[in-house]
């Protein structure tokens, strides 16, 4: 019987020191309790709308603000370079993005990486909101989007790639502008904390099972197999069976 071995760090080159945490992720009215400063980005600052809940429905969204809540760094550094601001411009859209009620969003080790400056020769400018997963609801659409509406529950990774430019304004925040090739409908079986903590590692899990050749009849041995990216390919492999 053929084995096959993912080493999962190796399907993408961004090998992570930080403490992933791609399946931890929280809404935003509990995080943003946790730092409260006066912002350091004059040219974002704007007032904030009402927290985020999980159990947000579509027929609460409320009108767009000007302003949002938002984490934020404005330089390159350690975990203290993350600021909470209450008066963050709400993204603009363009023809082919949605703007999302962020409900919940999560890190990936990705995120820690960017942070620290590691790929700032690729990065968008700063200052930056991170996040790159989210679970949200559509508050409004460009003009070539053509199967979103207000009103719909989606979720995915905003960042077609990861260390190419990626948004600058990401999902730890009340709203995020996202292209709508990246959105997919969130399974009414999930809620938005648990929609949110899949994206990324889920397609990096899918990808390394689909370098791996995995097909019936095969075997597949997941090194960390107890964290994000293992665990979604020990449950991607069973399905492949
Ligand atoms: N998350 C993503 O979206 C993503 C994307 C691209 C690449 N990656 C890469 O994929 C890898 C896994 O990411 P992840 O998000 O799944 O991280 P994670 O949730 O922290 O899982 C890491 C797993 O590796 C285990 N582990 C850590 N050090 C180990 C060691 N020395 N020997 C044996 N096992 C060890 C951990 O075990 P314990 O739980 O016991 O500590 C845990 O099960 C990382 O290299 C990351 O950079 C992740």
């Amino acid at each position: 019987m053929l084995l096959c071995v993912i080493l999962l760090a190796l399907v993408r080159p961004l090998a992570i020191s930080l403490k992933p945490c791609s399946l931890f992720s929280k809404t935003l009215r509990t995080r943003a309790n946790i730092i409260s400063t006066t912002s350091r980005y004059p040219s974002l600052r704007i007032s904030a709308s009402s927290p985020a809940s999980s159990t947000e429905t579509a027929t609460a969204v409320s009108a767009v603000p000007s302003e949002m809540k938002a984490w934020v760094y404005g330089e390159y550094g350690g975990i203290d370079v993350i600021k909470f601001d209450s008066k963050v411009s709400v993204p603009e859209i363009s023809e082919d993005q949605v703007l999302l009620k962020v409900v919940a969003a999560a890190l990936n080790p990705v995120d820690g990486k960017r942070r620290q400056g590691k790929f700032k020769a690729t990065d968008s400018p700063l200052p930056t909101v991170p996040g790159y997963d989210v679970a949200g609801i559509v508050v409004k659409v460009g003009s070539q989007v053509k199967n979103l509406k207000n009103g719909d529950e989606v979720y995915g990774n905003i960042n077609e790639k990861a260390l190419e430019n990626p948004h600058q304004f990401g999902s730890l925040a009340e709203f995020t502008a996202v292209e709508e090739k990246l959105l997919a409908l969130k399974p009414k079986n999930l809620d938005f904390s648990q929609a949110a903590g899949l994206p990324l590692a889920i397609q990096t899990a899918y990808e390394g099972l689909e370098r791996t050749g995995l097909s019936a009849g095969k075997s597949v041995l997941v090194l960390g197999g107890a964290g994000g990216v293992g665990s979604l390919a020990i449950q991607g492999s069973q399905i492949r069976r």
